[in-house]
């Protein structure tokens, strides 16, 4: 796997170089290269899925064209938080039925799910030709998208790294939880020694006011700086809010239905934290480049 990791950072760079330049047609973009960013967590239940729905609202408000793949395979459930129910996912590209476009169900904000929990399994089995004809359809995405953000499920399968190693940033959500402060640091470890990944930005959630955030930051990078070879950019934290959970019954995110809530004010300045983030030099390249690390032959 190790080496995998490293043969996928050599096509990266080539990648990026490529097609840089190469945007035509499409909308006008906001930025250069669209941002591409796992959310993960080494405890499950620390309210990743909530984050990538609330986040990704938030960047539409900001005028950002946001994707959001749910990258959960096993228990994904994006769809029934944004209440939608796509009645087709990545599987029927590979089979040809649909194109990329008819699969992408629009959602709140107008931001687009990209379904695929079941068909990303089916990925591993595609013939080459069929692999190629797929990074092409893709590759369309590149030019109409500011950001991608990636729904994976918690902890350390080879799947959850995959989808942390292909994206350019990781965001790893913790809660106060000792457990989950634990469980961070030890997925923050595997993510460092196994596939060289060096540079982290930490989001606490669940807390109740911004000094419980800050000491779950220091006390992660008080131990981090003594054992691993990494940085941590801190993001900030999401407020312990009780509209979260009504909202989820509601089958609605916060800014549609508590938008003057605490959490929600949280996503919003957590949006523009994230369009300010700067794109690392080494940056791991364009939504193409993702979807070819998904394909790597074991
Ligand atoms: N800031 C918050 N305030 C209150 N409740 C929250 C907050 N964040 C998440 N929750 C609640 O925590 C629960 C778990 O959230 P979520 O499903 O998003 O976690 P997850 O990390 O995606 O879980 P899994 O690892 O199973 O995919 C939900 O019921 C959600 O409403
Ligand atoms: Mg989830």
């Amino acid at each position: 796997m190790a080496d995998q990791a490293s043969t996928l950072r050599k096509m990266a760079k080539t990648t990026v170089h490529k097609t840089r330049g190469s945007a035509k047609g499409g909308r006008p973009k906001t930025g250069t290269t669209p941002r591409i960013i796992a959310i993960t967590s080494g405890k499950g239940g620390v309210g990743k899925t909530n984050i990538v729905a609330n986040l990704a609202f938030a960047l539409t408000q900001l005028g950002k064209s946001v994707m959001v793949l749910d990258a959960d395979l096993g228990l994904g459930n994006l769809d029934v938080l944004l209440g939608l129910t796509p009645k087709f996912n990545l599987h029927h590209v590979l089979t040809g039925e649909k194109s990329i476009s008819d699969i992408i169900v629009k959602g709140p904000g107008m931001m687009n799910i990209l379904p695929a929990s079941s068909g990303i399994q089916k990925l591993t089995e595609m013939s080459r030709e069929q692999k190629l004809n797929l990074l092409t359809e893709l590759s369309v995405l590149d030019n109409d998208i500011d950001v991608f953000l990636i729904d994976t499920a918690a902890g350390i399968s080879s799947n959850v790294m995959y989808f942390n190693v292909a994206a350019q940033e990781i965001i790893v959500v913790v809660s106060p939880e000792p457990t989950s402060i634990t469980d961070s640091y030890a997925l923050m470890k595997i993510l460092s020694k196994e596939y060289s990944e060096r540079h982290f930005n930490l989001l606490v959630n669940c807390v109740s006011g911004a000094k419980e955030g800050m000491a779950v930051f220091k006390k992660l990078t008080k131990v981090s700086e003594r054992f691993l070879d990494i940085s941590i950019n801190y993001l900030g934290h999401i407020l312990l809010d009780e509209n979260m959970p009504k909202a989820v019954r509601q089958q609605k995110i916060l800014g549609e239905t508590y938008p003057k809530s605490q959490a929600n004010r949280c996503f919003n300045r957590l949006a523009r934290t994230v369009c300010e983030l700067p794109i690392p030099p080494d940056s791991k390249g364009n939504i193409q480049f993702f979807w070819r690390d998904l394909f790597q032959e074991e």
